[in-house]
């Protein structure tokens, strides 16, 4: 088997109860097992990123898309899901696609794909669009003519290769896949990008606290402790690809939370882009928070935005430090509201991924700019 083989310390046998302890990235990686065939799908990508690497002027994408689940059983029956249909990453995939890029599309199992997602069984039963004549099958109009761009769109990606999908269930599969993947894609340095639409799981049950079997009913009401994840997002930012252009999003459901919460994941992480979505608007309205640093001499005021508020944020991994940090740098933030009725006031079919990877490529396409002075 070709590719580097992942390695973490063997794991105790499962169902041993151990006090809760915190996990960094390094620890997790250091105690929970690889996914079996991580370094098959590994070397895939590996393969694929190189192919675009040797293109000049092929931008590569990272789209992660889809809920991670958190099994309660070694040989699962149940587990805790988190909510993501995979709309926004598959959608996101295809205009990327439509741009020129090359996309990773790390994705849920049974999530939505792109191109087949016009499809779903539940919303769009491919086969009520099909018609018989004789022993023909066809598809009538008005599917035939919306069905079109689709399959060519389709055709194109899958004769160029321009698109790979790996799978992931678990957030134990997903982290590895997304450190690989990040691995792979970092020698693109900028001509790389991440977009990291997936719901991630925020708390896991450490392997050495997972029922082997199926948790029996009978022994009464059940309780969990779980573990928080480590916040991958750092050192994704600060390690795994220095040079990556970097969009993270954040889902809220108090619409007053998305600027300050995405402002605080920049400072606290580094990274480029965060784009916050509230749950019931997603599709018609997001904000793009993006960080612009200023030493206070400067006194810019031409960027639009206003100095962090300070925290007060139960998810802040490391919030001790990024008060710390305040005060020794005056950042600065921008945002920019997409609201889907305002840009395609006429097409009530426009969706508002078009927009949002139309204003990344502007931005992404500055980055690598600024990077070749
Ligand atoms: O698929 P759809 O149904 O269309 O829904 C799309 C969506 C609403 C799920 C999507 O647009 C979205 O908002 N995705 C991010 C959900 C979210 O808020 O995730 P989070 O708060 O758990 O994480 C925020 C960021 O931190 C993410 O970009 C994630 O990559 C990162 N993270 C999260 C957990 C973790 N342990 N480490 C991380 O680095």
């Amino acid at each position: 088997m070709a590719g580097s083989v992942e390695t973490a310390a063997p794991a105790p046998a499962a169902a041993t109860p151990t006090p809760q302890r915190e996990f960094t990235t390094d620890d997790y990686f250091q105690t929970q097992r690889p996914p079996a065939n991580l370094a098959e799908k590994k070397e895939a990508m590996r393969k694929w990123v190189d192919k675009w690497a040797g293109v000049e002027g092929k931008n590569v994408v990272l789209v992660t898309s889809g809920g991670t689940t958190v099994p309660l059983e070694a040989n699962t029956v149940r587990f805790l899901d988190n909510f993501s249909a995979g709309t926004r990453g598959a959608t996101s995939a295809e205009y990327f696609l439509d741009r020129g890029y090359a996309v990773l599309f790390l994705h849920r199992t049974h999530s939505l794909r792109p191109f087949s997602r016009h499809y779903s069984h539940s919303l769009n039963p491919f086969l009520d669009l099909l018609t018989i004549t004789g022993d023909s099958i066809g598809v009538a109009d008005p599917q035939a003519a919306k069905l079109l761009p689709i399959l060519r769109a389709y055709n194109k990606a899958q004769a160029e290769g321009t698109i790979l999908s790996v799978e992931f269930q678990t957030i134990n599969d997903y982290l590895w896949l997304l450190r690989a993947a990040t691995g792979v894609m970092a020698p693109l340095e900028r001509r790389a990008m991440f977009y990291l639409a997936a719901a991630v799981s925020d708390f896991f049950l450490p392997e050495d606290r997972v029922a082997e079997h199926k948790i029996q009913s009978t022994k009464g009401s059940l309780s969990l402790e779980m573990d928080q994840v480590p916040k991958v997002l750092r050192p994704l930012v600060q390690e795994w690809t220095p040079e990556g252009y970097i969009v993270s999003f954040k889902l809220e459901t108090d619409e007053d939370l998305l600027v300050p919460k995405a402002r605080a994941a920049l400072s606290r992480y580094g990274h480029q882009l965060v784009i916050g979505n509230e749950l019931h608007k997603r599709k018609h309205e997001v904000v793009f928070v993006e960080r612009k640093m200023r030493e206070k001499s400067i006194g810019d005021d031409r960027i639009r935005g206003a100095e962090t508020p300070p925290l007060a944020d139960s998810d802040a991994e490391g919030a001790p430090n990024f008060r710390r940090d305040l005060k020794k740098k005056k950042e600065v933030f921008s945002e920019t509201w997409l609201h889907l009725n305002q840009l395609a006031p006429n097409r009530p079919e426009a969706e508002i991924e078009e927009f949002i990877i139309d204003e990344l490529l502007k931005r992404h396409q500055e980055w690598i700019d600024r990077g070749a002075k």
